[in-house]
């Protein structure tokens, strides 16, 4: 059973490699950054709390995106003090979960 289960798991993970592949990558940044964002940053980020970039003002974040991706990375996980808390307050996220939400911000704000 042990074997079967096995080879069956084989079978799904080089069928689901070969065809979707690069095509579900970007959506799948999108789907992680407006969750992140959802849970953690939409609580000063959507209304503009204590001067917080609000995601939709194009200018707002226009500005902030001519900074490039790494030093807004930086300044996310490193927080702006007094009003930008570090990590945007989400602990458990990785570089990459931060990125996708800053990603995410700036596309909405466009
Ligand atoms: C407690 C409120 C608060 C939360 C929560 C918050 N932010 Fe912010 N954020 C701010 C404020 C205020 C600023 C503006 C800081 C400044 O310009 O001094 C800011 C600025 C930023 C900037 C611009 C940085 C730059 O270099 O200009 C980014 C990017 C950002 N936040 C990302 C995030 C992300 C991603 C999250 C969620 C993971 C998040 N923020 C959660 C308040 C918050």
């Amino acid at each position: 059973m042990r074997g079967f289960g096995f080879a069956l798991m084989v079978l799904w993970l080089t069928g689901c490699t070969g065809e979707t592949g690069d095509a579900a990558a970007p959506g799948n940044t999108m789907a992680i950054g407006e969750d992140v964002y959802n849970k953690f940053c939409f609580s000063c980020h959507a209304a503009g709390i204590a001067g917080a970039p609000m995601v939709g003002d194009a200018q707002a974040w226009s500005v902030r995106a001519a900074k490039g991706n790494e030093l807004l990375l930086l300044s996310t996980v490193e927080g702006m003090p007094p009003g930008m808390p570090p990590m945007g307050l989400c602990m458990a996220c990785t570089d990459e979960d931060l990125t996708a939400a800053i990603e995410y911000m700036v596309t909405a704000s466009q």
